[in-house]
């Protein structure tokens, strides 16, 4: 008998890549890093960290350092831990941490977060925080690795690996990791309700099935946008609170694996330079908040895809399903299903994958290995 496959395509799991195979187990990365987290009673239970509730107590800043895309994730965490736990989060970008001065006491908590747990830049910050007498927790996807190990502590993503260079399902299992860190810090410093914890960590628990249902649904749409804007030069990415992380993660994986040039804004700052970019026919992409209540957040980013619509621009929403106004101003839309805004993030670079990996796929690249990126860059 003949065996028509080859030992890559096998691991590929019948996916044409590594990063298809990836994107798509986004529900199970989310999934299995929430397991076995929570006692009997719905209460977090971080005891896998080793550190004592009392010295978690005690923390009154955080400071997540990361490269590229593990950045972006700590990026949209920020939202949440300040929201939830009422201290201050920084995040910074590792190499740029390390050289300066950065004010660091006992008091406060260093986050490095890591998929490779192996990227030199992220691995000197911490060794400087440190030097400084900081704790630093890792949050990390690979086990044993040089992160996890020099860390006072560690918080595992369980995505499992991730081969494609493009980071994808280590993405949404770092938000869901640094919001179990938030939700723990909320519970052992009394910044929230047990029932408010409960309730975020249901709506949690909820969120593999909502990015089911944009793999599922959305999929069509966005390869047709795909192969449709398969010429232009330039992408705008805009997007404010969670949103505008997003913004930026979509904007990188363009640039990462399609070679497209392009940059992501928040949404407020539009008026501020980048709408003079905006030219008759300039694809923009807008992550658009959730429309319930239609509340001011919402209204704002429809103001502003009023604005560059008025220039011309192609907009391309990705917005809660039936959102009203949205369908009036953007070209296409990527719909995603209800959720908190906090949750939105989750369910909302999911799209911006998939776009990125259409449009690599229509170029004939390869999506896997683009050029000159290393999955983990090991030298400063
Ligand atoms: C490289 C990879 C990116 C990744 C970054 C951080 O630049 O190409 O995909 O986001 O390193 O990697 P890490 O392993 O530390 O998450």
């Amino acid at each position: 008998f003949t065996i028509n496959w080859d030992a890559s395509s096998a691991q590929k799991g019948g996916w044409d890549s590594f990063m298809d195979k990836e994107i798509h187990e986004d529900p199970t990365a989310v999934a299995d890093t929430l397991l076995g987290r929570f006692n009997p009673n719905g209460d977090l239970n971080l005891d896998e960290v080793h550190i004592e509730p009392e010295v978690f107590r005690q923390i009154d800043k955080i400071i997540i350092v990361a490269c590229g895309t593990a950045s972006y994730a700590g990026f949209v965490a920020k939202y949440a831990i300040e929201h939830w736990v009422r201290i201050p989060v920084e995040v910074e970008l590792a190499h740029e941490f390390r050289y300066r001065d950065p004010i660091l006491t006992p008091r406060t908590l260093v986050v490095a977060i890591s998929q490779s747990g192996e990227t030199m830049d992220t691995l000197m910050a911490l060794r400087h925080a440190r030097e400084q007498g900081s704790r630093v927790l890792a949050i990390c996807n690979t086990q044993g690795s040089s992160i996890p190990r020099e860390s006072d502590a560690v918080l595992y993503t369980h995505a499992g690996p991730e081969i494609a260079v493009a980071s994808t399902k280590a993405f949404v299992s770092q938000v869901v990791a640094a919001y179990l860190l938030g939700l723990y810090l909320a519970q052992v410093k009394g910044t929230m309700f047990r029932d408010e914890i409960h309730q975020v960590v249901e709506s949690l628990k909820d969120m593999p099935r909502k990015i089911q249902w944009v793999l599922d649904t959305q999929t069509q749409t966005i390869a047709r946008a795909a192969k449709s804007l398969i010429t232009a030069k330039s992408f705008l990415f805009l997007g404010r609170h969670v949103g505008y992380p997003v913004a930026l993660e979509g904007a990188l994986k363009l640039k990462e694996i399609a070679y497209t040039f392009t940059e992501g804004f928040a949404a407020g700052e539009l008026k501020h330079g980048p709408i003079a970019l905006v030219e008759e026919g300039e694809p923009i992409v807008v992550i658009v908040p959730s429309s319930r209540g239609r509340d001011l957040l919402h209204n704002k980013v429809i103001s502003s895809i009023e604005e560059v619509k008025a220039r011309g621009a192609f907009v391309i929403a990705v917005a809660e399903e039936g959102d009203p106004d949205v369908d009036r101003y953007a070209d296409v839309v990527f719909w995603r299903p209800t959720c908190p805004t906090l949750m939105s993030p989750l369910v909302d670079v999911v799209p911006l994958q998939l776009f990125a990996l259409e449009m690599a796929k229509d170029k004939g690249l390869d999506v896997d290995k683009p050029r000159n990126l290393a999955k983990s860059v090991t030298v400063e």
